[in-house]
């Protein structure tokens, strides 16, 4: 009987390592004793870490980028797939989830975080959070940040490569319009920069889409301007208080706020205090980056029916604002290091859907959405309206492979989640968020439908397993990329033409 494909694979990877000793201590296969540790270390959605899930070969922790050449070298030569995993916050997974033999590539230990306040850059390697990066900024200035996204747990990896929209992204852009250089890693092993890769290349790992280039070794972020203090707020209101004409008059003015906000209403069902019964509950939020005097008169002039008053702000620094809008307040900054930790926010059994609104939908579409947000499956969910416009209306669609840019009122994200316990139920859960998409068709983007790369959702399309093919791929491709799918394909067929980097919704090669 020939030998496993994994074991002439981990021969392959010692004998290729030039420092052998080193490679085999970030290797696990499944009989070591750590790998279901480190397998489990950072998957966030819980659905994926099932008996039934399919699980690695081996995983690759390379704490050199020889491991990383070694790994793509043995991984093609014995027909292994790689999966590369920075944070692990994919949302279906695919950074440790495949149909087909395959090694995860774990960037645990490539996480340094360099920061240059006289430069006002940083380098960061691609497995740093975006905690860690935070807390290494705060650290030298209290007045730079980095356009990060706002759960301190997601990996700078796959944040970035699939566009990256956070806190700062009506000032600043996304996390790729703030990226200056990189270091990456081909098929072939070749360690390219933006020079040695060309614009092409460096366009498309900024919002293409994780995991169909190659790996990303690290990123050289531009560091933005914040003020010393910054204000957040939160105001809700139930149906009864009127949340219904509130959201509609958001939907009006939202996306006319200041550049320095990013104002968003979150929508879920709650026990109504008055009788008992189900009512929905919408807060409203918004960081400002200035103070409360500053803030209050521009709201009470733009938004007076909200009736946002100083109790409902608070000043802080920057970075207690990343703490603040991750419910962690209170806790020490050190926290934003612990990529481990797994947020209160948005449950760890879920399934996620975006939508983008051109616009405003009518009081009887929202009513149709609350009443589908009190059905019995949704009572833990969550459905926000993201405002979108300042920067975002002044940067081309085709600055990065991210077009959501122009023309967009606000970014839909819907979120349904669940306990352990019902995890055996979760089609009835993901039944209902595609009931609730289908409901929402009328009302926002058409032609395509878009929807944002970061919130991965399969059910807009996937790949063949076999031959990915251009046609079945621009069905989920038009939608996170619009017009942007065809240049990323011309980057793929150029830089991976095989097609080795490939997953469910990755960027195809022509042929
Ligand atoms: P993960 O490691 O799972 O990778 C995601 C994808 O990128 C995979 O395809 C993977 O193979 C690939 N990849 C990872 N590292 C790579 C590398 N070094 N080189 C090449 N490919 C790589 N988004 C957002 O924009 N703003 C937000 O505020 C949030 N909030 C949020 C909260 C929570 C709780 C979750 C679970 C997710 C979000 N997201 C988000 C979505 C998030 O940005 C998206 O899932 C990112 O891809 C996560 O990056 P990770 O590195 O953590 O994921």
């Amino acid at each position: 009987m020939g030998a496993l494909p994994h074991e002439d694979f981990l021969q392959c990877l010692s004998l290729c390592s030039n420092d052998s000793s080193t490679i085999s201590s970030v290797i696990y296969t499944r009989n070591n004793p750590s790998y279901s540790t480190v397998l489990e270390s950072t998957i966030r959605n819980l659905r994926f870490n099932s008996t039934n899930t399919p699980k690695p070969l081996v995983i690759v922790t390379p704490s050199r980028t020889s491991h990383f050449q070694a790994t793509i070298y043995c991984s093609r030569k014995h027909g292994l797939q790689i999966r590369t995993r920075s944070g692990g916050h994919d949302y279906e997974g695919l950074s440790y989830v495949a149909k087909v033999p395959f090694v995860v590539v774990d960037l645990v230990n490539f996480r340094s975080v360099d920061v240059d306040v006289e430069n006002r850059v940083a380098w960061v390697q691609a497995g740093a959070i975006l905690g860690e990066v935070y807390y290494r900024i705060a650290e030298k200035s209290r007045t730079l940040s980095f356009a990060g996204g706002v759960f301190h747990s997601i990996g700078v990896g796959g944040y970035i490569s699939g566009g990256g929209f956070g806190l700062l992204f009506r000032k600043y852009g996304t996390g790729g319009d703030n990226v200056i250089d990189a270091q990456f890693i081909d098929v072939n092993g070749r360690i390219l920069d933006r020079k040695s890769m060309g614009e092409d290349l460096f366009w498309a790992i900024r919002g293409g889409g994780g995991g169909s280039f190659g790996i990303v070794l690290a990123w050289k972020l531009k560091l933005v301007p914040v003020p010393a203090t910054v204000t957040v707020f939160s105001v809700s209101r139930t149906l009864e208080q009127n949340a219904t004409q509130l959201i509609l008059r958001w939907q009006e003015i939202a996306h006319q706020l200041p550049d320095e906000m990013n104002p968003d209403v979150s929508m879920f069902s709650v026990n109504s205090t008055q009788d008992g019964r189900k009512t929905i509950l919408a807060s409203f939020s918004s960081l400002f980056l200035g103070t409360i005097d500053e803030l209050l008169p521009i709201m009470q002039q733009r938004f007076p029916e909200l009736g946002l008053s100083r109790q409902d702000c608070s000043e802080m620094s920057w970075i207690e604002s990343v703490l603040y809008f991750n419910q962690l307040q209170n806790q020490p900054l050190e926290i934003l290091l612990n990529r481990t930790f797994r947020t209160p926010v948005g449950g760890q059994y879920y399934k996620i859907k975006s939508d983008y609104v051109k616009e405003p939908i009518s009081e009887t579409a929202l009513n149709g959405l609350f009443s589908r947000l009190s059905d019995e499956e949704a009572s833990s969910a969550i459905i926000i309206f993201m405002a979108y416009g300042g920067i975002m209306d002044r940067i081309p669609e085709d600055a990065t492979p991210f077009p959501h840019r122009a023309g967009n009122l606000y970014k839909i994200y819907y979120n349904v989640n669940w306990q352990e316990q019902d995890n055996v139920n979760s089609q009835k859960y993901i039944d209902w968020s595609r009931r609730v998409y289908n409901y929402m068709t009328p009302f926002v983007s058409k032609s395509p439908r878009e929807a944002y790369a970061n919130y991965r959702d399969l059910d807009i399309g996937s790949n063949n397993v076999g031959i990915t093919s251009y046609t079945q791929a621009s069905v989920w491709g038009r939608k996170y990329f619009k017009n942007n799918f065809d240049r990323l394909v011309q980057v793929k067929t150029k830089i991976d033409p095989e097609n080795f980097f490939k997953h469910e919704q990755s960027i195809p090669p022509l042929h």
